[in-house]
C-alpha cells in the first residue's frame, strides 16, 4: 500500500510540536530533521522536512497528501487548501508594528508608508479592506529589524510571546488575523490515501481530547 507523505516545517517553532503530536498518535519516526525524508515504523506514513513557504504548493501538486502548518502560512500561500483539523498548538497572530516611538493613531497612519513584511498577500488584503495604499518591501526573515535599518516605517509578521517586537523597539498597532497550526489536505488525495487520513485525523482528536 502507498504511504501518506505527510509534511512538516524542516526546522522552526512549528517542528518540535509538529513531531510531538506525531509521536503522541503513535507514529514513531526514526531518523530526526537531517534527513528530508523519514518512514514511520508503525504506521503507511512518510514525513518530509520542508520549509514552510514551499508547504502549501507541494499540496496544491499533490506532492505531498497533507502537511502540519501555520494557518497564517495557508492563508498567505493557499487559500483553496482544507483544513481538516485545527491543532490548537503554536498559536500566533499576525500583526502590523510600528516604532514605540510614533504616535500611531489608526490605520489611516499607515497611507503611503513602507511595510517591510513575509506576508504580502495578507498586509494587502487587509489594506486593501480598509482603503490604504502603502508600499510593501517583501523580506523573508528577520523583518523585525527594518525600521531600525530605515529600510521601512511599519513591519508586518507574526507575533507570538511578542519579545521579538520588544528588543527591536516596535509596538503592536493592527492584529490582522489570529493562527494555530492545522492539518492541511491536497486536493489531490487519493481515496487510499484518504483512508490512512482518517486513521491519523481520528488519533489527532483523541490526543486533543485529552490536552483539554
Ligand atoms: C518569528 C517571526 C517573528 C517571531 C515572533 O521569527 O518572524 O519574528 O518569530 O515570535 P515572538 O513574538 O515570540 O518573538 P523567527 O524567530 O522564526 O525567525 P525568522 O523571522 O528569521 O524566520
Ligand atoms: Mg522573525
Amino acid at each position: 500500500m502507498s504511504k501518506l507523505r505527510i509534511a512538516v516545517q524542516k526546522s522552526g517553532r512549528l517542528n518540535e510540536d509538529s513531531m510531538k503530536i506525531l509521536k503522541d498518535i503513535g507514529i514513531s519516526i526514526d531518523n530526526g530533521k537531517d534527513q528530508l525524508k523519514a518512514s514511520a515504523r508503525n504506521f503507511p506514513v512518510e514525513v518530509f522536512y520542508l520549509r514552510n513557504g514551499d508547504i502549501p504548493q507541494y499540496l496544491k501538486d499533490g506532492v505531498v497528501d497533507a502537511a502540519i502548518i501555520g494557518e497564517n502560512v495557508l492563508i498567505e500561500k493557499g487559500n483553496d487548501i482544507r483544513v481538516a483539523e485545527k491543532l490548537g498548538f503554536s498559536t500566533c497572530r499576525v500583526c502590523i508594528a510600528v516604532p514605540k516611538s510614533v504616535d500611531y493613531k489608526g490605520i489611516q497612519d499607515l497611507e503611503g508608508k513602507r511595510i517591510a513584511t513575509s506576508y504580502p498577500n495578507t498586509v494587502n488584503a487587509y489594506l486593501k479592506a480598509n482603503n490604504i495604499t502603502a508600499n510593501l518591501h517583501i523580506i523573508n526573515g528577520s523583518v523585525e529589524i527594518a525600521p531600525n535599518i530605515g529600510l521601512a516605517d511599519a513591519i508586518c509578521d507574526i507575533v507570538s510571546s511578542g519579545s521579538t517586537l520588544f528588543k527591536n523597539n516596535l509596538k503592536e498597532v493592527e492584529m490582522i488575523l489570529k493562527s494555530e497550526a492545522v492539518l492541511a489536505v491536497s486536493p489531490l488525495l487519493s481515496d487510499n490515501k484518504q483512508v490512512i487520513l482518517d486513521k491519523i485525523q481520528f488519533r489527532i482528536q483523541s490526543v486533543l481530547k485529552g490536552r483539554q
